[in-house]
C-alpha cells in the first residue's frame, strides 16, 4: 500500500512518521509545496521541535518514510491521500475573524482531481468545517475524468509537546466515512492501517459528519475546561481561595476528572481559538446565535484572562511599568515545543510594551526573530523589546519576572541568583503556576501566581 501525505506540518510529519514506523510494509510520502520544510524535514535539524520525533524520522527515513515537494508524483502514486494542510481562521469577506480559511483544502482537491490517475481514497486530517467533505466531494466529482474516489474523515487529536506519545498510543483513532458500499470500504481499508498498533476497540468508526463536528466539539471541550478554571481563578483572587487546591478538589470527582483544569495566564495554540471560532461561525450559519454565544464564551474569558496577568504586573509595579525592566520568561504556547502560534506571551508582550515597559524575552526553543516577528508583526521596530539568551540575562536588573511558559528549566533556576540581579523590590509573577511560591517570599521575592 502506498500513502501520501499533503501538508508536511506539525500534524503531517509526526502522524506520517508514526505510520512509517509501526507499519514497515506501508510506503509512506510526505510533500509540500514549501521548499524549506521539506529541506529540514531531510536534514538532522527537523523544521519542528518535539519529544522523540527525531528517534521515529532517523529509523525510518530513507526506508519507507520520504520527504518532498512533488506533490503532483505522490498522488499518482497513492492508494489514500492525506490532507493535512492548514486551515486558518479567514482574515478576510464573508467570516472574517470566524469562519475557516478553505482555500489550501479547495486547492488541494483540485491538485488530487488534475493528477489522480487511478482510484484515491482522500483522507482529511486537518480540522474543517462540519460537512466540508461535501465540497471536497464536489470538486472531485466535477473533475473526475472517470476515476472513483471516495473522502473520510480522521480528525487528529495529537498534542504538541506529546505529539509522539499521543500518535504511538491515542486515547482513540476516529474515521467517518459514507454508509454507501465504498464509503465503508475506503472506511475499512483505513482502520486496516491504524490496526497496525492501535487496538480495534480505540478505533472509532462513524458517519462523514459526526466525525467532521467531533474534533471541533473536543476542542471546544478542552478549551471550555480551561477558561472555566481560569474564571475560577479570578475568583479565588478575590477570596483568598487557591485555585490549585480548587483544581485538585474538584478534580478528584470522577464525574470531572483531574486533567485540563490547570490555571493559566490562558491558553494558546493554533487550534483551540481558531475551532471554537469556526464552531461559533457554524452555529451562527445554521441559526443557532444562543448556542454560537455560549462557545464565543470561552474565547472571550480567555482574551481576559491574558489582559488581566498584564493589568495585574502593572498595578503592582505601582501603577506604572513605563521604562521598567519586565522579563517575559517562555514564549512558546506551552512546554516542549517551538510553537508560539497564539501563544499568550504575544498578548503579555504587547500589553507591557504599550504600557512603555523595557520587555526582555527568553525561550529555550523559540528563535529570537520568530519572537520580534510574532509581537510585532507588521509593525515598526521596537527598540523597548529584546531577546535575551538565557533566563538569568533576562532577569538582570529586571523589575520583575513574568512566567508565561512553564518550560522545566524555569523551576530549577537558582533564585537566589536571580534575585540579587534584580532591582528591588524584585517581583515575579508565575503565570503557569509552576514556582515554589513560599519559597520565592523567604528569598525576598514578592510573588504571585494565577488564582492564588
Ligand atoms: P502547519 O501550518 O504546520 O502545516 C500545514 C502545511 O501544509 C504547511 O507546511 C503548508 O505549506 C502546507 N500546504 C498548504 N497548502 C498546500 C498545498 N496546496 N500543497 C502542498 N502543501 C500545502 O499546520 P498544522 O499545525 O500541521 O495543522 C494542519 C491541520 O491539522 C490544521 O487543520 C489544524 O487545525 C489541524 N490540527 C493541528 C494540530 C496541531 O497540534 N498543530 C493538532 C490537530 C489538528
Ligand atoms: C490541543 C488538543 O489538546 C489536542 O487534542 C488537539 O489535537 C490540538 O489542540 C489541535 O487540534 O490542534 P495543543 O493545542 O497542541 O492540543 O496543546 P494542549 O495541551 O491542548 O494545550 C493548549 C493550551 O492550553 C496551551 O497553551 C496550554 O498551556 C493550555 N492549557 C492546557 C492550560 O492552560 N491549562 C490546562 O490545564 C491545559
Amino acid at each position: 500500500m502506498k500513502i501520501c501525505c499533503i501538508g508536511a506540518g506539525y500534524v503531517g510529519g509526526p502522524t506520517m512518521a508514526m505510520i512509517a514506523l509501526k507499519a514497515p510494509g506501508i510506503e509512506v510520502r510526505v510533500v509540500d509545496m514549501n521548499a524549506t520544510r521539506i529541506e529540514a524535514w531531510n536534514s538532522s535539524v527537523l523544521p519542528i521541535y518535539e519529544p522523540g520525533l527525531d528517534d521515529v524520522v532517523r529509523q525510518t527515513r530513507g526506508k519507507n518514510l520520504h520527504f518532498s515537494t512533488d506533490v503532483h508524483g505522490a498522488i499518482r502514486t497513492a492508494d489514500i491521500i492525506f490532507v493535512a494542510v492548514n486551515t486558518p481562521t479567514k482574515t478576510y469577506g464573508v467570516g472574517a475573524g470566524r469562519a475557516a480559511d478553505l482555500r489550501f483544502i479547495e486547492s488541494v482537491a483540485r491538485t488530487i482531481a488534475e493528477h489522480a490517475n487511478g482510484p484515491k481514497i482522500i483522507v482529511e486530517k486537518s480540522t474543517i468545517p462540519v460537512r466540508t467533505a461535501e465540497t471536497i466531494k464536489d470538486i472531485l466529482a466535477a473533475n473526475a475524468r472517470g476515476h472513483q474516489f471516495e473522502v473520510l474523515s480522521n480528525p487528529e487529536f495529537l498534542a504538541e509537546g506529546t505529539a509522539i506519545a499521543d500518535l504511538h498510543a491515542p486515547d482513540r483513532v476516529l474515521i467517518g466515512g459514507e454508509r454507501t458500499p465504498g464509503g465503508q470500504a475506503a472506511l475499512q481499508k483505513l482502520v486496516e492501517v491504524y490496526a497496525h498498533w492501535v487496538p480495534r476497540d480505540r478505533i472509532i468508526t462513524t458517519n462523514l459528519w459526526s466525525s467532521e463536528l467531533s474534533k471541533l466539539v473536543a476542542n471546544a471541550f478542552l478549551a471550555q475546561r480551561i477558561s472555566s478554571i481560569n474564571s475560577v481563578s479570578a475568583l479565588c483572587e478575590a477570596t483568598g481561595a487557591d485555585v490549585d487546591e480548587v483544581a485538585n478538589a474538584i478534580g478528584r470527582d470522577s464525574r470531572i476528572g483531574p486533567k485540563f483544569l490547570k490555571a493559566s495566564v490562558g491558553f494558546g495554540g493554533s487550534c483551540f481559538q481558531k475551532d471554537i471560532l469556526n464552531l461559533v461561525y457554524l452555529c451562527e450559519h445554521f441559526g443557532l446565535p444562543e448556542v454560537a454565544a455560549y462557545w464565543e464564551g470561552v474565547v472571550k474569558m480567555n482574551d481576559w484572562q491574558k489582559h488581566r496577568f498584564a493589568a495585574k504586573i502593572v498595578r503592582t509595579l505601582f501603577n506604572t511599568v513605563a521604562d521598567k525592566k519586565i522579563a517575559v520568561l517562555g514564549f512558546a504556547f506551552k512546554k516542549d515545543t517551538n510553537d508560539t502560534r497564539e501563544s499568550a506571551a504575544i498578548a503579555i508582550c504587547r500589553d507591557l510594551l504599550a504600557e512603555q515597559a523595557r520587555v526582555v524575552v527568553y525561550d529555550p526553543k523559540v528563535p529570537a526573530e520568530e519572537i520580534r516577528a510574532e509581537v510585532l508583526g507588521r509593525g515598526p521596530d521596537e527598540p523597548r523589546l529584546s531577546i535575551a539568551g538565557s533566563a538569568y540575562e533576562a532577569a538582570q536588573g529586571a523589575h520583575a519576572l513574568a512566567i508565561a511558559t512553564e518550560w522545566d528549566d524555569f523551576k530549577q533556576l537558582d533564585y537566589a541568583r536571580v534575585f540579587a540581579g534584580m532591582q528591588q523590590p524584585a517581583h515575579v509573577f508565575d503565570g503557569r503556576n509552576i514556582l515554589d511560591l513560599p519559597r520565592l517570599r523567604d528569598l525576598g521575592f514578592r510573588a504571585y501566581g494565577i488564582g492564588k
